[in-house]
């Protein structure tokens, strides 16, 4: 009886696997990859630490470069590492779709500018480039010239020379200026338990999409929002959309005591200087929020959208930004020489200033700027990208001539952005800062 059973699950599983991998997604075999076991795919590889995964793709796209197809269960992955490819697929309008990891953040996310896709992705990102307009980021020097003071004090009062968390330090004034710049609110007054909370819960939260693509059967809300790993997510997402939403209160609380007179009009031009308001002798500056609240009132954008762009933007302006400067700052220390080099630029555009920050000498630091352009490269902060491809499409690749005229619907497609691959593609060591 048992043997009878054992026997019709292999057959149904070799028939399964021969229909996915040869009917199904027939084309997607012709492209190399892991051996991938019927009904589990490659999945028993990539289920350990983040760490472990990180060194499994790693390992994958030096063997296979550049171009390879990876299983989960029965869905095929296609990992793009060769980065002209990366630029063709990025800069092609026809792949805004996203893939399945942003799905698992939509919860937090919603119909953020990271998680949306299509007619909304387009209306909210008209909407909102206007706040990143060069003047308007100018205006907001000062406040990260405050905050990068900030950040040296709380260095020189940290007891001996060694900081035990570093990310901890950093990300504290990364997320006051995306508040204070984007949000136009500053958390000074707010309890530091709260802010710490937060920016726990972001990077907890951060982790659940490669979790759940890595472990399929928590794919499915119902599995995953009856297991431990669900119930802290959803513990978490109160934490996030309860700070976020404190913020958004307290803006709208604003403009509602100023009797909306800054944001009346303010939709057409927000980077115009005089949108500017004097407050108590210390500009205060219209930002992103604003703009949110202002369509708002316009019926442009519900609630729970504006909820969703200020979780995006809090979420990838700090963290990305806190974590590039962690990188910056390891490898300046494990290069004593070219740190002498920034000191010596900073030195020189300090003393031409008269000591003092303003846009035109931060501008002046590039040197220091193609440090950050190489610790990124070293260390992307992003370092993959999901798009899932709707459609036929052509294959991408242009130098695997084999692979041109692949026809892809339906595929989830993977693409690198470390330095590994420039290691490979371009000859530029993954190991050397240069
Ligand atoms: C070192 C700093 C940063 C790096 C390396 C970085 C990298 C990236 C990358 C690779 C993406 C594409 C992600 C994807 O499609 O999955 C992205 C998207 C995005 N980033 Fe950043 N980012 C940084 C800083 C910031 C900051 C400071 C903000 C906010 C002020 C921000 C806001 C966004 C938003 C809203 C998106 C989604 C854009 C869209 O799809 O239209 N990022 N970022």
């Amino acid at each position: 009886m048992i043997t009878t059973l054992l026997l019709w699950i292999v057959l149904a599983a070799s028939i399964h696997y021969v229909f996915l991998h040869y009917v199904k997604y027939g084309k997607v075999n012709q492209i190399p990859g892991p051996m991938a076991l019927p009904l589990f795919g490659n999945v028993l590889s990539i289920m350990g630490t983040t760490h472990d995964i990180w060194m499994y793709i790693r390992k994958m796209s030096q063997e296979h470069f550049p171009i390879y197809s990876i299983w989960t269960l029965t869905y095929p992955f296609l990992n793009i590492v060769h980065p002209n490819d990366i630029e063709t697929l990025i800069g092609n309008p026809k792949f805004t779709y996203k893939g399945l990891q942003y799905q698992f953040m939509l919860p937090w996310l919603g119909s953020g500018l990271l998680t949306s896709y299509g007619a909304m992705w387009q209306t909210r990102r008209k909407m909102l480039t206007p706040a990143f307009h060069f003047n308007v980021l100018q205006q907001f020097v000062e406040i990260l010239i405050e905050q990068g003071e900030g950040f040296v004090q709380t260095l020189k009062n940290e007891k001996g020379p060694v900081v035990k968390d570093l990310w901890q330090l950093m990300s504290e004034h990364t997320l006051n200026i995306i508040c204070e710049t984007a949000m136009g609110v500053s958390l000074k007054d707010k309890e530091k338990e709260f802010q710490l909370k937060y920016r726990s819960a972001v990077s907890q939260m951060a982790q659940f999409p490669i979790y759940r693509v890595t472990k399929p059967w928590y794919g499915f809300d119902t599995t995953f929002n009856h297991s431990p790993a669900g119930w802290k997510h959803n513990k978490l997402l109160k934490i996030l959309h309860g700070f976020t939403s404190k913020i958004i209160n307290e803006r709208k609380q604003y403009h509602k005591q100023t009797n909306y007179r800054y944001i009346t009009g303010f939709d057409d031009k927000p980077y115009k200087m005089e949108n500017d308001i004097e407050d108590g002798g210390r500009k205060k500056r219209l930002a992103m929020l604003d703009l949110l609240i202002a369509a708002h009132r316009n019926n442009q954008i519900d609630d729970v959208g504006i909820r969703d762009e200020v979780e995006t933007f809090m979420f990838k302006g700090h963290d990305t930004t806190a974590m590039c400067f962690c990188y910056t700052l390891m490898l300046l220390a494990e290069h004593p020489e070219i740190q002498d080099r920034v000191r010596a630029e900073v030195k020189v555009v300090m003393e031409q200033n008269g000591g003092k920050w303003n846009i035109s000498a931060v501008q002046q630091l590039s040197y220091l700027e193609r440090c950050i352009k190489e610790s990124l490269r070293l260390y992307p902060v992003v370092s993959a990208i999901e798009i899932h491809s709707i459609g036929r499409i052509r294959m991408i690749s242009i130098r695997i001539g084999f692979y041109l005229k692949i026809p892809l619907d339906d595929i989830l497609i993977l693409t690198y952005l470390s330095a590994l691959v420039q290691e490979i593609a371009l000859g530029k060591s993954s190991l050397c800062w240069n």
